[in-house]
Formats: structure tokens, sequence, C-alpha cells
């Protein structure tokens, strides 16, 4: 998969996207990302990218100009047709459903917004997702569009590693994730379930399954719950 990020800010992304997860996929070839400036397509010698809003009010709006000219030559220097996402907060929530499609795509261009928003014309003259993740309002896209990267590219095949693999199938059971544990089996007094230590897979995965439920329930009782059997649990966090 190749993705294109447009920012005014590349240089936010490098540290994230060599790190960890990302850097890993990257570095192994699973995923290749650019980051491109609007600045560099600016049209006047102070590489304005942004001006007041045509009518009044607060801010400043990114003109169409720039975005317009970042994006094709961007989209010039490869063939076939990419996946266009405008990251903004009028945009379709962000679901694990999203996110399993996405990563479908050879070809991802994300647009990432600034100031108070873009011209208009930017949403309507080009072919785009909008996507938003989440009901609050970042200063700008790139948060959105790290957190869109991840997502996308810990699903790629070979991304999490082999003992990960099954893991990331059931993500789309949409359950959060049973509690877990590590050493010390006592820490302050808090310790861990007898289940964990008895080296009953079943009963483990049984507890697991239940603990699962019950914490969807209390905590996320929007999401669906398919049959109880097919759950596997694994929405972390
Ligand atoms: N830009 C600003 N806020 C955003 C949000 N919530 N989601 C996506 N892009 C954004």
């Amino acid at each position: 998969m190749h993705i294109d990020v447009l920012t005014l800010f590349p240089e936010v992304f490098d540290p994230y996207l060599s790190t960890s997860i990302v850097g890993r996929a990257v570095e192994g070839g699973l995923a290749s990302i650019d980051c491109t400036s609007f600045r560099d397509f600016a049209h006047d010698k102070h590489r304005s990218v942004d001006d007041r809003p045509f009518g009044g009010g607060p801010g400043m709006l990114l003109m169409c100009g720039p975005i317009f000219d970042t994006l094709e030559d961007v989209e010039s220097r490869r063939t076939g047709e990419p996946v266009r996402i405008l990251l903004t907060p009028q945009g379709e929530p962000l679901t694990q459903r999203v996110v399993a499609e996405l990563a479908t795509a050879p070809w991802l261009v994300m647009l990432c917004g600034h100031y108070e928003g873009f011209d208009e014309r930017i949403r309507t003259g080009i072919p785009v997702r909008e996507i938003s993740i989440g009901d609050y309002v970042l200063s700008g896209g790139e948060p959105a569009a790290m957190v869109l990267i991840d997502a996308i590219v810990r699903l790629l095949p070979g991304a999490l590693g082999a003992e990960h693999a099954a893991a990331d199938d059931s993500f789309s059971s949409g359950v959060l994730e049973h509690p877990q544990y590590t050493r010390p089996r006592d820490f302050r007094g808090m310790t861990v379930p007898d289940v964990l230590l008895s080296g009953d897979h079943g009963k483990i995965a049984g507890w697991r399954s239940e603990q699962a439920i019950q914490r969807t329930h209390r905590r996320r009782p929007d999401l669906a719950i398919d049959k109880p059997n097919s759950l596997r649990p694994t929405a972390s966090g």
C-alpha cells in the first residue's frame, strides 16, 4: 500500500511513522508513506496557502489553488486511482469497519486541513471520502491522519507478526478486550484470577469471552454483539 499525506506540517509525521508497528511496516516494505506540503505549491513569494473567508468571519481558510496543485502533482507521480480522504470533523465517523475497508486500497491520499477549514470547493471539486475520528475539533487534520494511518497499517498482512494475526481477524466481532495480566501474580495484594493460572485453555477461553461480553455490555452497550460463541475479544484499551 502507498499512502500520500498532504499537509501544512509534514514534519510532524516523521517521528510517528518511523516508530513501532507503522515504522516496522514501512521498513519491511508493507507500506510506503510520503508527506507533501501544500506550501511547496503556494502561488506567491510568501508561500501563502490560506486567506480570509468571503462574507467575513473569524480565522483563515485553506485556498483552492495550492491544495488542487499539490494533489495534482502528487497524483501525477503514480498510476492508478487513489482513494482520497479528507480529514474533517464533518466527515463520516471512523470505525473499524471503515478502517478494514480502507486497508484493502492500494493507494490512499489523505488531505489534512488546518486553520478554520477549507474553501468549500476543495470538498465539492475533488471526489473525496470525508472522515472524522470523533465528535471533537482538532486544530488540524494531522493527528486524525496519524490515527487513520496507524489503524490501517496494523491491518496490513504481516504488520503485526505471526502471533497477532488471529487477533486481527476477530476485530470484526466488535467487542472490547478481556482483562489481561502479566507477572507478578500478586501486586500489592491485587491478584491474578485463578482461572488464568489453571493451565486449562478451554476454561481460560470461556472466561475471557465472558469477561469481554460483560465488559462490552457495561461500557459500550451501543456495540452490536453477535452470537456469544463467535466472540473473540480484541478491541484493546
Ligand atoms: N480535523 C479537525 N478535527 C477533526 C476530527 N475530529 N476528525 C478528523 N479531522 C479533523
